[in-house]
């Protein structure tokens, strides 16, 4: 048995999705369902034995102590964050409460546990905390990629409460032997993106015959991966991955951000024109910049390659049009999210059984 936390957001709910297709291990899965958690990404494990999903903070010390203590986890992986730059621009409050005060409160709680098991469980036992490229800060045009040991520059709210995040579980493995592993991905794109991203908030407002909000000049640089190859790196980490060690997770696809919304455009333009002929690269609209905006992420991951043999499945070409795809045939999940009527359907399908 695994413990997930976030299990319902973008990464979580891949994470938890692929996990049970791919195994029997059952997954805890313990979510608070903030506005970014949406209980009808997991709608196909509704009635699956092997999902137990809990609704709950990760700094509630007492429930997790109860789930640790009924479920026996041989790992917790902590996906469980405030995720998106701009709402910590706007309001950094609960950046600073999940992703700090709630990761160093779900550390004591591991730590915790993992004292009183038996020797081989102890040694068996695994932390695996998800966290992002953006707590290296922002990269010259020509600087090499981020690896392992590039110094921590976080420049947002967002990334300096996961650098403290990161550092908090640095410590707990060199103070406590707690036995940690890290991993640094970059940015992420696949099915099951809250609209508010970049690439789903495109798509969505593509089809909308919305404009498509590029930030400044349109030529900050993001490394993508496909989410699926995400998943497929923290499985390998958690599987074989040494103890206290930093993984970098990447995809070696930099793109700028407006070559990426005129790359959706031209798949989208192939694949639902529109009905006037006209390219929805029409829609592109230049706004304000986003303050402090960070240029360029690029993320070095060979020794992730190097070590564990990891490689990502999807290239930057293949994994977009996949994800056009698929909001193409899922336009309810994404028209639930804007109609906020997502979070009734978690009422309709659960009702208050959550923390049973
Ligand atoms: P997300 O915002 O889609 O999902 C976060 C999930 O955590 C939601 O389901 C939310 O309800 C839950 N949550 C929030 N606060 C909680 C709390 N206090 N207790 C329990 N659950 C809580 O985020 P995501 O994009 O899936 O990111 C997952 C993790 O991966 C985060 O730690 C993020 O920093 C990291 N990451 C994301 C990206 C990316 O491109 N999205 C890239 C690298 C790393
Ligand atoms: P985002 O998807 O918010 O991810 P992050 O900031 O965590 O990397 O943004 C990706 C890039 O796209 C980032 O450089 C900001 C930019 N962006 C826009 O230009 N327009 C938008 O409407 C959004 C949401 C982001």
């Amino acid at each position: 048995m695994i413990l997930v936390t976030g299990g319902a957001g973008f990464i979580g709910g891949n994470f938890v999705l692929d996990w049970l297709a791919l195994c029997d291990e059952p997954v805890v899965n313990l979510d608070l369902l903030t506005y970014a958690g949406n209980l009808e990404t997991l709608g196909s494990l509704a009635n699956h034995p092997g999902h137990h999903f809990v609704q709950g903070d990760i700094g509630d010390a007492a429930l997790v102590a109860r789930l640790l203590a009924e479920h026996q986890p041989r790992a917790v992986i902590n996906f469980a964050a405030e995720s998106h730059v701009d709402r910590s621009i706007t309001g950094p409050e609960a950046f600073i409460q999940t992703n700090v005060v709630g990761t160093f409160r779900l550390l004591e709680s591991v730590r915790a546990y993992w004292s009183g098991l038996p020797a081989a469980s102890q040694a068996a036992f695994r932390f695996l905390h998800v966290s992002t490229d953006e707590v290296y800060g922002s990269l010259e045009k020509t600087a090499p990629a981020f690896t392992e040991n590039h110094r921590y520059e976080p420049n947002s709210p967002y990334s300096a409460s996961k650098a403290a995040s990161d550092h908090l579980v640095r410590a707990y493995h060199h103070t406590y032997g707690l036995p940690v592993l890290t991993t640094n991905c970059s940015n992420n794109y696949g099915p099951y993106h809250f609209p508010e991203k970049l690439i789903p908030l495109c798509i969505h407002n593509a089809l909308a015959g919305k404009p498509l909000p590029i930030y400044g000049d349109g030529q900050q640089i993001r490394d993508w991966l496909y989410v699926k190859d995400h998943c497929s790196a923290i499985r390998r980490v958690l599987e074989a991955g040494r103890l206290g060690e930093v993984y970098n997770v990447g995809g070696w696809n930099e793109k700028a951000n407006l070559d990426v919304v005129k790359t959706l455009c031209a798949i989208l333009d192939e694949e639902q024109p529109r009905p006037d002929g006209q390219s929805y690269a029409e829609q592109i609209s230049f706004v304000t910049d986003r303050l402090g905006h960070d240029r360029r992420y690029a993320i070095d991951a060979s020794k992730l390659e190097r070590e564990l043999g990891w490689k990502p499945a999807e290239t930057f070409e293949t994994g977009i049009r996949k994800t056009v795809r698929w909001y193409l045939a899922n336009q309810d999940w994404v028209a639930h999210i804007t109609s906020g009527s997502y979070r009734d359907w978690t009422a309709q399908q659960y009702g208050d059984t959550l923390n049973a």
